[in-house]
């Protein structure tokens, strides 16, 4: 496995593997790899010839006050995890080899962020989108595997491969949960032991939420109101948001459909979660 740092190295890399004939996957994280980046890395090494994975706390997508000094970080464990997954190479740029003095571009998709996610961290998406957009153009990936653990994050990059026309195929992963449901996420390391058995009730709601559904229930409020009386009855929580949404767009619904969106961000003590599920007709969680 080679472990590339800067960005001039990484497009040679990538372009002699192109010239070789060579079809190249890429797996954006920010590192403090978990079980769901190493399913998304299992997904790219399906479907590609060489696997590169960027480890890249991306300090643009971060707004005042969030926890871009304290974010999780263990470079030695991720590129040992990295090696045993069988990835080729791990592009690992420090912040002003990605942002040098004077950079000043911004990559903005228009409406998808005016949902969900994007209301309570403005300017978050635009620093993914632009983030993503130099990993594309560093990597020079064929396809590019994202998790459907941040839902509203790949349905911003495929508008946005689509929208400029970007030659990446993009491959979304399932979300991958702890046995006892809770959603991975590198910030779970943050939790306390009282918090981490309070978060459970972002899968708990999602839970009763299919139930509901699958009942007959197809008026947005009443579930909504369940989830949030659900999530109140666990300590340390204060709710973001909670949402019933169209999967494509991303709007609210007052009825729900044949495929409706559940999405949630809960912060649990200082610690924001998010969650989400699709509510079709006819399938169980
Ligand atoms: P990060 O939070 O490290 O996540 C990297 C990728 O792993 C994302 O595509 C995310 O959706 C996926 N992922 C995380 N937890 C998952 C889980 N439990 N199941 C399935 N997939 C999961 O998302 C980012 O980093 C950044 O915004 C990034 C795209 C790297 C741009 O900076």
């Amino acid at each position: 496995m080679e472990v590339i740092t800067t960005v001039q190295e990484m497009q040679q890399k990538a372009n002699a593997l192109r010239a070789a004939g060579r079809t190249i996957a890429l797996v954006p994280t920010m590192g403090f790899l978990h079980e769901g980046h190493l399913e998304l890395m299992r997904a790219g090494k399906q479907n590609a010839d060489n696997l590169v994975i960027s480890i890249f706390v991306n300090p643009t997508q971060f707004g005042p006050g969030e926890d871009l000094d304290r974010y999780p970080r263990d470079t030695p464990g991720d590129l040992q995890k990295a090696r045993d997954v069988g990835v080729d190479i791990v592009f690992l740029p420090s912040a002003p080899e990605m942002y040098p003095a004077g950079f000043q571009t911004r990559v903005q998709v228009q409406h998808l962020p005016q949902h969900l996610c994007g209301l309570s961290r403005p300017g978050h998406f635009d620093g993914v989108a632009t983030v993503v957009t130099k990993l594309f153009n560093i990597t020079k990936p064929h396809i590019a595997v994202f998790g459907q653990k941040d839902y509203q994050q790949l349905a911003v990059i495929s508008r946005m491969v689509m929208d400029l026309d970007m030659d990446v195929q993009i491959i979304g992963v399932p979300i991958v949960r702890e046995p006892d449901g809770l959603a991975m996420s590198s910030r779970n390391s943050y939790l306390s032991p009282e918090e981490r058995r309070s978060a459970l009730c972002l899968k708990k709601s999602i839970d009763l939420a299919h139930r509901m559904f699958q009942h007959g229930e197809r008026r947005a409020d009443s579930i909504l109101e369940a989830v949030r009386t659900l999530v109140e009855d666990h300590p340390f929580t204060n709710i973001d948001y909670v949402a019933l949404c169209d999967p494509v767009t991303l709007d609210n619904l007052k009825i729900l459909k044949q495929e409706n969106l559940l999405a949630l961000a809960v912060r649990v003590g200082n610690t924001r979660l998010i969650d989400n599920s699709i509510l079709r007709e006819g399938s169980n969680p």
